[in-house]
Formats: structure tokens, sequence, C-alpha cells
């Protein structure tokens, strides 16, 4: 039997329609519509790729996006300005600042300047420490890991009393993901480079999520039968028989996995639309929250 595909470009196309109407709704009502703007700071090709693509989504739901480009060499007070003037900026209801950011950049500093009701990346310190804790309502939650419960959630897949390993403790993916299980009454394991005996601590996995950045590192018979894999891994590997020369892999083997589990996303395909759904998402709940507050 082979595992049941989760259809992450499916799925988010669907919460995009979904977004796109409640805009629209919106702006029915009160003229206005929800603004995200972008901040990215020196020419990372995979950085400019995701801004672009964050881009494009808004235009597609109707969310107005406003870029910001900034050299290299930028100044961190030069960017905490950008930062102040975003957040004074009433058109604006998101902030997104691309990571990484360059070295000299201090980013917990950066981080800490968004506004918390524009903070749709969800890594304000106040936003992570509130996700952190029990019954603390952040405002909002970091994308790619509210991807990866959406995923679950629009699947049918019970979440609560089950196993659930999650490989990686990255602070934009790893780490959140792990907390928004354990709200959801998983019996939560997080694995890292240090883990012992990885294949077994993986092998108790009812659910999995691979956050590692390392291609297929994850072997097909590391999966527990019927187990559901979320593979938020996005490596490209060479690939002479692809025109581009090389092709993007996840962080799991997905044939030798499919084989085995119950459920599993492809890459790409599986998490990646989802985060921009997320941020489409986050960015509309802003906007809403600041009708209320009006
Ligand atoms: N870099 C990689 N993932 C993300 C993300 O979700 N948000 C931001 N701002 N930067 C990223």
């Amino acid at each position: 039997m082979s595992a049941a595909l989760i259809d992450g470009k499916a799925i988010a196309a669907t919460i995009r329609g979904e977004i796109r109407d409640s805009v629209q709704d919106l702006e029915a009502h009160h003229g206005r519509v929800p603004g995200l703007a972008t901040v990215l700071v020196g020419q990372r090709k995979d950085s400019e790729t995701y801004v672009r693509m964050k881009k494009r989504a808004c235009a597609e739901v109707g969310i107005a996006s406003f870029g910001h480009e900034l050299p290299e060499d930028v100044s961190q007070d030069e960017l905490l300005a950008v930062v102040a003037g975003l957040n004074a900026d009433p058109e604006v209801h998101g902030i997104l600042v691309q990571l990484p950011l360059p070295d000299h950049i201090d980013d917990e500093a950066v981080l800490a300047a968004i506004s918390l009701e524009k903070d749709v990346d969800g890594f304000h310190p106040l936003n992570i420490g509130r996700l952190s804790m029990k019954r603390r309502e952040p405002l909002f939650v970091p994308c790619t890991p509210k991807g990866c419960i959406e995923l679950l959630d629009r699947s049918g897949i019970e979440i609560a009393g089950r196993n659930a390993v999650v490989l990686g403790r990255s602070n934009i993916v790893g780490l959140p993901v792990a907390m928004l299980l354990l709200h959801r009454n998983a019996t939560l394991t997080v694995c890292h480079s240090r883990t012992a005996d990885l294949p077994a601590m993986v092998r108790q996995a009812d659910i999995l999520v691979a956050a590692v950045g390392r291609p297929e590192m994850v072997k097909g018979d590391w999966i527990k039968p019927g187990a559901a894999v979320i593979d938020v891994g996005v490596n490209a590997v060479d690939d002479a028989s692809d025109p581009r020369g090389y092709r993007l892999v996840g962080d799991v083997d997905f044939e030798a996995a499919r084989a085995v589990a119950g459920h599993i996303t492809p890459v790409p395909g599986g998490v990646g639309p989802m985060t921009i759904a997320m941020l489409l998402q986050n960015t509309l709940a802003g906007f809403k929250r600041s009708l209320g507050a009006a």
C-alpha cells in the first residue's frame, strides 16, 4: 500500500480562495484591504525568490504588498528605521523581514522592533514566548509550523495522544512546530544532531515532522507503518537529467517512505505552498484585528 499524498499545493489553493473571499467581503464593507510589507536585505537568490512568491500570492488574494529592498551593507539603524516607519503606516498590517539577515545585523533586535500587532511571521520574542507557554495566546503563530498543523488537520489526522517526532530544532520551524504539537496534546520528541539512535526514535512517530535541511536523510525503514510524514525540507541536489541541472528533494526519501507511511507530503508541493498561505492568513487576521481596534 502506498501512502495517501497530502497535496499542499491544492490545500493552499483552497485556503487562498477562502482568504480572497474574505478580503473582498471586508473591502466591500470597509473600503480598505489588508497590506503586507516585505523587507529584503541583500541579494540572496533564495530570499529573493521567497519574497517574490509572497508578493505574487498577495496580489492573487487582493492583499496590497509593499516591497522594501535594502542593500547588503545597510546599517542596523537604517533597517530599524524602515521597520519603525512600517509600524506607523496604517496601510500596513503585516511586516515580514526576510531571514536570514547579514551577519552584521542583530536579527533578534530587528524582530523585536516589529510591532506585535504586525508580527505576521510570529517571530517577535513576545509572540514566541507566549507560544512556548501554556494558556498564553500569541497574536501570530509562525507560518511554516502553522502550515504543518493545518495540513494534518485538513487531512483528518488526529494529533492528540499520538507520538509526534520533530526532527530539527530551528527557531523558524523545529521549535515552534514542537510547541504547536504539544499544545494539541501530542506526546512529543524533538530529535537533533546529538540524538542517539535516530532511526529508532523516528520509528516511534505516528506523526513525523522532518525539518533538518539534509537531503533524503530519513530512510524508508525509519518510518512507522501508517505514520503521517510532514517533510519541511527543501534541498537542491545535482541532477544532470533535469534541465536546471538540479532537482528539489525533501529531508525524507520520498519513494521509500511512501511505501510505508499512511500519509506523506511531497517536495515540492507539500509544506512550501502552505507557508505562504499561512502568511496571507496571518496578514488577514492582523487587518481584521486593526478594524476591531479602530
Ligand atoms: N526564511 C526562511 N523562512 C522564513 C520565514 O518563514 N519567514 C521569514 N521572515 N524568513 C524566512
